[in-house]
């Protein structure tokens, strides 16, 4: 598998946007897009107000091709349940931060397994919150909307948050991908890459545009 790395821009069109009557060839569909990247929203109805899928899709993405599978973990407790994630075939797991578990112990976990390990923030999250971990990730996903449901406006007040987030990541030397996720379009995209995010994860955009190729290399470009 390919070793991304910070400076690479990389898209993830999320499945939560995808026609879920045939998922597997949604996913070729992407990859054919032209995306590096598939984004799974895992929602367990506690953490956020909706319910999505669980580990079980995770695999069945997972047998069906070998892109690169981004899991984004919006449920309680993401320590209960990351064995099951990791099994299914995760190659990035993302956690939140406002969730309830040892942060630092689930991310020690996440890697020992042999997954990237991310920390995701809430818009409402300071970045503050988030500087004890950086050491420990190899992806900041600063949430562009309130996470729960694709189709909302990107919030263009956390651009602050990533420029912090860039700026503070050269100054230590480290090496972690800063993502966002929420809102993401070909005009959204070009604030989001010129604050510092080189993921961008894209739902409506990508699966609901009109040619997802055309889509894909737009908000690269952007
Ligand atoms: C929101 C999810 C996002 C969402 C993005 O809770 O984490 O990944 O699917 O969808 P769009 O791109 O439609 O905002
Ligand atoms: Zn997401």
């Amino acid at each position: 598998m390919k070793n991304w790395k910070c400076t690479d821009t990389i898209i993830a069109p999320s499945l939560l946007a995808a026609d879920w009557g045939k998922v597997t060839q949604e996913v070729s569909r992407s990859i054919q897009a032209g995306a590096e990247w598939i984004h799974l929203d895992v929602m367990d109805g506690n953490f956020v107000d909706n319910i999505s899928f669980g580990p079980d899709m995770i695999a069945a993405v997972s047998e069906s091709n070998d892109t690169y599978l981004d899991v984004h973990l919006m449920i309680a407790r993401p320590d209960h349940f990351l064995d099951r994630f990791i099994k299914a075939g995760s190659d990035m797991i993302t956690v939140h931060l406002e969730a309830d578990h040892d942060i630092s112990e689930t991310l020690k976990r996440i890697r020992d397994a042999g997954c990237g390990a991310g920390l995701a923030i809430n818009p409402a999250t300071p970045l503050e919150n988030a500087l004890p971990y950086l050491e420990e990730i190899d992806l900041l996903l600063c949430m562009t909307v309130v996470p729960g449901f694709g189709g909302q406006s990107f919030m263009t007040e956390v651009m602050p948050k990533i420029e912090q987030a860039s700026t503070l990541r050269d100054l230590r030397g480290l090496d972690f991908h800063i993502e966002v996720d929420g809102g993401v379009d070909i005009k959204t995209a070009a604030i989001a890459k010129k604050a510092g995010a080189n993921i961008l994860v894209a739902g409506s955009s990508t699966f609901k545009a009109e040619d997802m190729k055309l889509a894909v290399e737009a908000i690269r470009n952007a």
